[in-house]
């Protein structure tokens, strides 16, 4: 798997507001009808003891902009706050809820969306009715470097053969001598990336151990260099994911994702190593293409450089390719990369959080296919 970030910009989970007892009998008969658009939810807890609001978030609401949705965030006086990120589009989603925005110093908030993560003084200070976007010790699993040792890890004390999607790596400079042993080995085209970036930024292949840059914070990957290709063209697969805690492990895979497809055809020569639009994936790198195709129209999920995961699926499959078990196998390396990463996790809930439910993280994997169907 080349990479997993975490996902800031774009949420559709759920998250709880908070209100007293007290009101619910009063509250019962509005809830009815705010619950027939079904946005509002009433769930109860495991033991049945307590009623809990459950807001449904939908994209619809951007269109819409429905006053009986807005009367929900009102009603309860629903309140968020933006830390060091700027978010548009949570925002404005939160916003047609009828949530209202608090001074990020504020500690009246029912969502804190934040783009840095939270000191444990602070994480240990939220109330129970209160949310933050991500998870303590979350780079665990969005940082480069630390997925690849997690991964590591559970190939050595679980078995290679289940832990074995993730391409070989080296951490720079301190693994330089065991990469050039490797090399002399293996050989052929790797790919070196900042630890801790994303959007294709800083990413470059190289065939030749010399090329590689001696600083700190890099990582050389082994290059997956037989990339299963549509219409000629390498593509890789954003999938969503949201995780409402680590202890139970609670996993929602979204079921629809993106492809992103390369700007220039894929050659398997050393010829082209240095073009980025034909060996990288990324929107943020081929969007510079004059050759970027974008798709105007909303229903249409099969033009351009940016398909729906589903129409890829459907293309594959007219192709005569087994679309239910790649699935499959895409599912079990993003649950894998999750287990990998759970215990550090769970045990950093287990200090800093208070209540099993402060915390919730939406993470996008990216998942490249090999022509053998194999997702890394
Ligand atoms: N080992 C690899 N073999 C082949 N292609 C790779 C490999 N690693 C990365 N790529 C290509 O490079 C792109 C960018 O890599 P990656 O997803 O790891 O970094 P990023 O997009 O910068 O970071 P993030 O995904 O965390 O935002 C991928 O989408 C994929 O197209
Ligand atoms: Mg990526």
């Amino acid at each position: 798997m080349p990479g997993t970030s975490e996902v800031t910009s774009d949420y559709s989970g759920s998250i709880t507001p908070s209100t007293s007892e007290e009101d619910e009998e009063e509250e019962n008969e509005d809830n009815q009808k705010i619950t027939e658009n079904s946005s509002l939810l009433w769930t109860t807890t495991s033991s049945g003891s307590k009623r809990c609001p459950l807001i449904m978030f939908r994209p619809e609401s951007l269109i819409n902009r429905d006053k009986k949705l807005k009367s929900i965030g009102e009603k309860y006086h629903l309140a968020y706050k933006m830390v060091k990120t700027e978010s548009k589009l949570v925002r404005s989603v939160l916003s047609a809820y009828g949530f209202h925005e608090v001074h990020p110093n504020s500690a009246d908030f029912n969502l804190m969306w934040t783009g840095a993560h939270l000191k444990p003084f602070s994480l240990r200070s939220l109330q129970d009715f209160q949310k933050v976007n991500h998870f303590p010790r979350s780079y665990e699993i969005t940082r480069k470097d630390r997925l690849y040792k997690n991964i590591e890890r559970m190939a050595h004390t679980k078995g290679f053969k289940h832990f074995d999607f993730i391409p070989q790596s080296y951490l720079m400079p301190s693994e330089y001598q065991e990469f050039c042993s490797t090399y002399m080995k293996e050989k052929g085209s790797w790919i070196v990336k900042p630890i801790a970036s994303s959007r294709g930024r800083g990413i470059y292949l190289i065939n030749n151990p010399n090329q590689v840059p001696l600083e700190d914070n890099i990582m050389v990957c082994k290059y997956v260099s037989n990339p299963l290709l549509i219409d000629g063209f390498k593509f890789d697969v954003r999938v969503y994911v949201a995780i409402t805690s680590y202890d139970p492990l609670l996993i929602y895979m979204f079921e629809e994702g993106l492809t992103r497809f390369a700007t220039v055809k894929y050659e398997k020569t050393n010829r082209h190593l240095k073009n980025q639009m034909m060996h990288l994936t990324n929107y943020s790198i081929n969007k510079k293409s004059h050759d970027y195709v974008r798709c105007e129209d909303p229903e249409v999920e099969d033009y351009g450089n940016k398909w729906s995961m589903s129409a890829m699926l459907r293309y594959l499959k007219q192709e005569g390719i087994d679309t239910s078990l790649l699935m499959m196998r895409i599912e079990a390396v993003i649950i894998k990369s999750i287990l990998a990463a759970e215990l550090p996790i769970a045990t950093a809930c287990r200090m800093f959080v208070p209540h099993r439910e402060n915390c919730i993280e939406l993470y996008g994997f990216d998942i490249l296919i090999d022509e053998n169907l194999k997702p890394w």
